[in-house]
């Protein structure tokens, strides 16, 4: 699987950020606290992959990390727009998102490459399971802003056709034996943990921050969005576990069939865009 890197644009909307999803704005608002962490984490992840570009033997998964690396700047620069509508709608994006920076640039400095390639892998486990469980079950997305949907539908595609390649890269590169499989899996745990911590923390910041998001029947929906028996946690917890077995690979999971829709999605967004300029 060799993915493309598609520069797409994707027009929302500004003046729904704070209320585009289907299910309201406190889910809107969790969906808002992840794309926080894009731009940063995507350059964290570039930048661990980057590293060992050079020293794969492979012509093919160095060509992957190329692809990689250019869906993950795009999708940066995408979320980076999103993100300014929510500066700009008076929630403290740029705060929260200088949080996230600092953070990395901290692992950057303290991590050594193969663990920052670990958590990474991780992250991208992280991205990936949850990009299935929205091309999967698109009941998560439904009711949606459509350019708002759009734009998470594209990253949700993408974060699938390059699920594989971080770790295709971590396993020629530091390994598959006990240290790598250790490294990778206490990866896992620890990403996971940190990163459901400060979601939390971000989704309550936005939450508090708009006025017209503190409704009973709001939080009731979101706690049906997380929690429930069709809800996002469910959805992922499996997947989440088949990582720690030892033979894990990111195509175990064969959700290709998901990307069949791929030229057919990005060729509608592109008549947009010309239609938009
Ligand atoms: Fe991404
Ligand atoms: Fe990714």
């Amino acid at each position: 699987m060799l993915p493309i890197r598609r520069d797409l644009h994707f027009s929302i909307d500004p003046a729904r950020v704070c209320d585009w999803h289907g299910r309201g704005r406190i889910v809107t608002h969790f969906m808002n606290a992840l794309s926080l962490f894009f731009p940063d984490g995507e350059r964290f992840f570039i930048h661990s992959v980057r590293y060992y570009r050079e020293r794969l033997a492979d012509p093919e998964l160095r060509d992957a990390v190329t692809a990689f690396i250019g869906q993950e700047a795009m999708h940066g620069r995408e979320h980076t727009a999103y993100n300014g509508a929510m500066a700009a709608a008076g929630l403290p994006a740029e705060p929260l998102q200088r949080r996230v920076a600092a953070l990395l640039e901290q692992l950057k400095v303290i991590l050594p490459a193969p663990t920052q390639l670990g958590i990474t892998i991780a992250l991208e486990h992280l991205t990936a399971i949850m990009a299935n469980a929205l091309l999967a079950h698109p009941d998560l997305i439904e009711g949606s802003d459509p350019n708002y949907s759009a734009l998470w539908r594209w990253h949700a595609l993408e974060e699938t056709e390059h699920k594989a390649v971080a770790f295709d890269v971590y396993e020629r590169t530091v390994g598959t034996g006990a240290t790598a499989y250790a490294v990778r899996a206490s990866s896992l745990v620890v990403a996971s943990t940190i990163f459901a911590a400060l979601v939390f923390a971000y989704h309550l910041r936005l939450v508090a921050a708009d006025p017209k998001a503190r409704k009973v029947r709001d939080g009731l929906r979101m706690v049906g969005f997380l929690y429930g028996r069709k809800g996002l946690l469910r959805r992922i917890a499996g997947p989440w576990l088949d990582y720690f077995r030892p033979g894990f690979h990111p195509w175990q999971h064969d959700n290709r069939a998901l990307l069949d829709e791929i030229d057919a999605f990005t060729a509608r967004i592109e008549r947009e865009m010309l239609t938009a300029a």
